[in-house]
């Protein structure tokens, strides 16, 4: 029997009679009875908050997708808690993926390898790899150490919005379909991991994130960068429009900016400093000293508060295209597509 936190109530309610939002606590046994019990939850990781549910249990697969409102064709990543556990869930590693397994993992990587049979077809769609992740968050490794299974867990987001980095954030959009949220404080990065492939002996960034390519090259040498985007993918992982705020977001540019509507109406993000054309209050920096790894922490956060102000649109300026700066123009592209 649990009991959740209720606002208006003097006493605490039994879930699942009276009380319809998430229980939010930083309590790993807690979090385990919930999963153990094929529901689904919300945990922190370094990166984005997650929707989490037993990877070997169709049903909590598919509660997984019912909840985001996620298409069955977008596939999952399988978190667990070390290299040797991961060994089970795919056929084998490639040696640059070991290579980067022992270097980053736990870490912002997602690694896709063949996958191994006891893997259920849902959580993969269908694909014969798999994403495979060890997140580097004290509480959340502690929890999956725990289990006798791993995780299957997209950001815990409705599909398509902005991910989210904070307990709170997952509680505002999922707080009413979700029994348990684990909170484990802001997220240390702020946007998602990255994701790599293997084809032969060449290394494939599929999604830019959270560990910048710089890193990754400095481990395994030069790589390629195959992030194409489709509204309509054959090759899963490569949505165009993703990471959106209800508000148009528009990407700003010196040269084409002509302000159509009241200054007053407009939000705007940048990296380090105000637009000097726009009201101040209406701005939000990501970092005032440069610093990429601020930003990317800042992000979504930040796209979140916009989302919520008193404008018509929001403009983003881009970042310089290296480091984590192209993780972050990645994300602001893609917000940007209608
Ligand atoms: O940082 C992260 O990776 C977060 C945290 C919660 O771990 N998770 C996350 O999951 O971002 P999600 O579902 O929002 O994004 C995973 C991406 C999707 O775009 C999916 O299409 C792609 O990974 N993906 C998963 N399995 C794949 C596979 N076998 N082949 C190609 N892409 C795959
Ligand atoms: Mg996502």
């Amino acid at each position: 029997m649990y009991f959740c936190r209720n606002k208006s109530a003097k006493k605490p309610l039994i879930w699942g009679l009276r009380c319809n939002m998430a229980i939010i606590n930083s309590d790993i046994n807690q979090a385990k009875i919930f999963l153990d019990q094929g529901n689904v939850i919300g945990i922190p990781t370094e990166t984005v908050y997650g929707l989490a549910g037993n990877a070997f249990d169709i049903e909590a697969v598919t509660k997984i997708f019912e909840v985001k409102n996620r298409p069955n064709f977008d596939p999952l990543i399988v978190h667990t808690n070390s290299v040797e556990r991961l060994k089970d869930f795919v056929h084998y590693l490639p040696e640059k993926a070991l290579l980067l397994a022992q270097e980053f993992m736990p870490g912002p990587l997602t690694l896709l390898l063949p996958k191994h049979e006891s893997i259920p077809d849902l959580v993969t769609s269908g694909l014969d790899s798999v994403a495979v992740r060890i997140p580097n968050h004290a509480l959340t490794l502690e929890l999956l150490a725990n289990l006798d299974f791993p995780v299957a867990a997209p950001s815990a987001n409705p599909f398509g919005y902005i991910s989210p980095t904070s307990a709170r954030h997952v509680e505002q959009q999922l707080g009413e379909r979700i029994p348990f949220i684990l909170d484990g404080g802001e997220c240390q990065i702020g946007i998602e991991s990255t994701i790599i492939g293997f084809e032969n002996e060449e290394v494939i960034i599929f999604r830019k994130g959270g560990l910048a390519i710089e890193d990754i090259e400095k481990i395994v040498g030069k790589v390629s960068v195959n992030t194409h985007s489709s509204s309509n993918p054959k090759a899963p992982g490569m949505l165009k429009s993703h990471y959106s705020p209800k508000k148009d977001l528009l990407i700003f540019d010196k040269k084409t900016f002509d302000i159509d509507t009241q200054k007053e109406r407009i939000g705007y993000l940048a990296f380090r400093e105000y637009n000097i054309n726009l009201p101040k209050e209406n701005q939000l920096i990501l970092s005032e000293s440069g610093s990429y790894k601020e930003a990317a922490k800042n992000l979504f956060a930040f796209m979140r508060q916009l989302d919520a102000m008193e404008i018509e649109k929001i403009y983003v300026e881009l970042l310089p295209e290296k480091d984590l700066g192209r993780a972050i123009n990645d994300r602001l592209r893609r917000a940007a597509v209608k």
